[in-house]
C-alpha cells in the first residue's frame, strides 16, 4: 500500500490515508456537502418498487438501433475518434436544428448551438457565464436546479406556484428586492412537481423579467416526452430571440442517459460568451456520431414510442395513486415528462412516510432534495419512467400504506 509523508506532520509520520481536505482550493470547499448531490446510479438490486431516479425505462433504450447506427457511422469515420468541434459535432447541432423544426416550427442557425455533455454540463456553463458565487439565482418552487445552485453562488431563492406557473407577484417582489443573477426555470414537465407553466404565464415572466433585466435559464429536459393536455411554446421562442433567454435540451430522454450529450440554444453572441467555459477538448464526437446518425434515421418514431410508453405508465400512477392514496395526499396529472409530485396531507410526516417506504424497499424521492434550503414541503417525487408496471403499482400500494400507518403512529 502507498504511503505518504505528510510535510504538515510534526512527527514526521508515515500514515496511510492522505488527509487532503487541508488542501482544497475555496472553489471545492464552497461546493454541494458531499452526499447532496442526487446519485445518478440508480437503485440498489433488492428493491420492492424504484420509483426514484428520472432514468428512461430500459425497453426505452434503443440498443439494437444503436448497434447499426454504430455499424453505419463509424466505418471510416476517423473523427469520431479525435478531439472534436468546441461548439459540438456539427451533424449533431444539424440533428438538434431539425428536431426544433419538425417538433417546435423553430427555425435556428448552426452558430446558436453548443453540443454539451449532457444538459448538465450546459447548466453549469450557463450558470457560470452569469453567476458570482455572491449573487442569488432565483428557482422554481421545487427545483432540480437546486443541486446546481449550490455549486455554483452562495444563494438560491425559490419562487412559489400556483396551478399556472410562478406567482407574476412573488417574481416581481424578488426581483425588485433582490436583483437575482439569472432566473432558472423548468417550465416544461417540470423536475420535481411535473407541472407547466403556461402559455400567458410565461408571456407574464417574460415581461418581469425583461423589466428587471433577469437574463432567463430555460431548462427544457422533458420538452418532448408529452403526452396529451397543453404545451405551450418554449419561453425561448416566445420571447422571440432578444437573448434574454437561453434554453437547454437534452438526448437523456429520448436516447438515454448514458449518451451523456445535450446542447445550449442561444443567441451567436452569447454562445461566444460561455463557450469559453467549456474545456473537455469537445464534446465526445464518436457519441455524438452514434447519436446523430440514430437520431437521422428514427427520431419521430422514437419520440412516439416514448410518450406511449410513458403515457401508460404516468396512467398506471395515476391510477394507483387514486386507489391506494386517496386523501391522504394531493397531486395533479402531469401532461409530460418523468413525476408525480405528491403533497401530504400531514406534511409533518414527511420524514416519517419515507422512512417506512425505505424500510419496505419503495424508492422515492423527498422534496427536501429540490430545495436550496432542503425544505421538504412535506412532498415527495415519484418517478414513473423506470419502473415496470408492477413495480409502479407495488410501490404506490406500500406508500398508501406508509403514510396511513405514519398518520395512525402520530394521531
Ligand atoms: C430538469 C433536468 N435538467 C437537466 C437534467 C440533466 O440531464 P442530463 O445531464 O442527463 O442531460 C435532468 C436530469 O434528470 C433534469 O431532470
Amino acid at each position: 500500500m502507498a504511503s505518504i509523508s505528510r510535510p504538515s506532520d510534526p512527527a514526521g509520520a508515515v500514515t496511510t490515508t492522505f488527509n487532503f481536505d487541508c488542501c482544497l482550493s475555496d472553489e471545492a470547499r464552497q461546493r454541494a456537502e458531499p452526499g447532496t448531490m442526487v446519485s445518478a446510479s440508480g437503485a440498489p438490486d433488492d428493491i420492492v418498487a424504484d420509483l426514484l431516479v428520472g432514468q428512461p425505462a430500459n425497453e426505452a433504450l434503443p440498443l439494437a438501433s444503436m448497434v447499426e447506427a454504430a455499424r453505419n457511422a463509424l466505418p471510416e469515420n476517423y473523427p469520431a475518434l479525435l478531439y472534436g468541434r468546441r461548439k459540438g459535432s456539427l451533424e449533431l447541432v444539424d440533428v438538434v436544428r431539425e428536431k426544433l423544426r419538425v417538433f417546435e416550427g423553430l427555425e435556428v442557425d448552426r452558430d446558436q448551438i453548443i453540443i454539451t455533455n449532457g444538459s448538465g454540463q450546459a447548466i453549469d456553463m450557463v450558470l457560470r457565464t452569469f453567476v458570482n458565487r455572491d449573487q442569488i439565482i432565483a428557482l422554481d418552487q421545487a427545483s432540480f436546479g437546486a443541486l446546481f445552485v449550490r455549486r455554483v453562488c452562495d444563494h438560491g431563492v425559490h419562487v412559489p406556484w400556483d396551478i399556472h406557473g410562478p406567482l407574476p407577484d412573488a417574481l416581481d417582489e424578488l426581483f425588485a428586492k433582490q436583483q437575482p443573477a439569472i432566473f432558472y426555470t423548468i417550465p416544461t414537465f417540470q423536475n420535481p412537481m411535473g407541472s407547466t407553466i403556461s402559455r400567458e404565464r410565461r408571456l407574464e415572466v417574460l415581461e418581469i423579467c425583461h423589466r428587471h433585466g433577469v437574463p432567463v435559464f430555460e431548462d427544457d429536459a422533458y420538452y418532448e416526452l408529452h403526452y396529451d393536455g397543453e404545451r405551450p411554446p418554449s419561453i425561448y421562442e416566445l420571447d422571440g430571440g432578444t437573448g434574454l433567454v437561453t434554453r437547454a435540451g437534452t438526448f437523456s430522454k429520448i436516447l438515454g442517459a448514458g449518451i451523456r450529450l445535450g446542447w445550449i440554444l442561444t443567441s451567436p453572441a452569447l454562445a461566444d460568451r460561455i463557450l469559453p467555459l467549456k474545456t473537455d477538448g469537445g464534446t465526445s464526437p464518436f457519441a455524438s456520431a452514434l447519436a446523430a446518425e440514430f437520431m437521422r434515421e428514427h427520431m419521430e418514431e422514437q419520440i412516439a414510442r416514448l410518450q406511449n410508453l410513458y403515457r401508460e405508465r404516468r396512467d398506471i400512477m395515476l391510477d394507483a395513486l387514486e386507489q391506494h392514496v386517496g386523501d391522504l395526499a394531493t397531486w395533479a396529472r402531469p401532461n409530460g415528462g418523468f413525476f408525480f409530485w405528491m403533497t401530504l396531507r400531514r406534511p409533518e410526516l414527511l420524514d416519517d412516510v419515507l422512512q417506512r417506504c425505505e424500510r419496505a424497499g419503495v424508492l422515492v424521492r423527498s422534496g427536501s432534495v429540490f430545495r436550496v434550503d432542503s425544505d421538504g414541503l412535506g412532498a415527495i417525487r415519484l418517478a414513473f419512467s423506470h419502473a415496470p408496471h408492477d413495480q409502479i403499482r407495488t410501490g404506490v400500494r406500500i406508500l398508501g400504506e406508509a403514510i396511513r400507518a405514519s398518520e395512525a403512529a402520530n394521531p
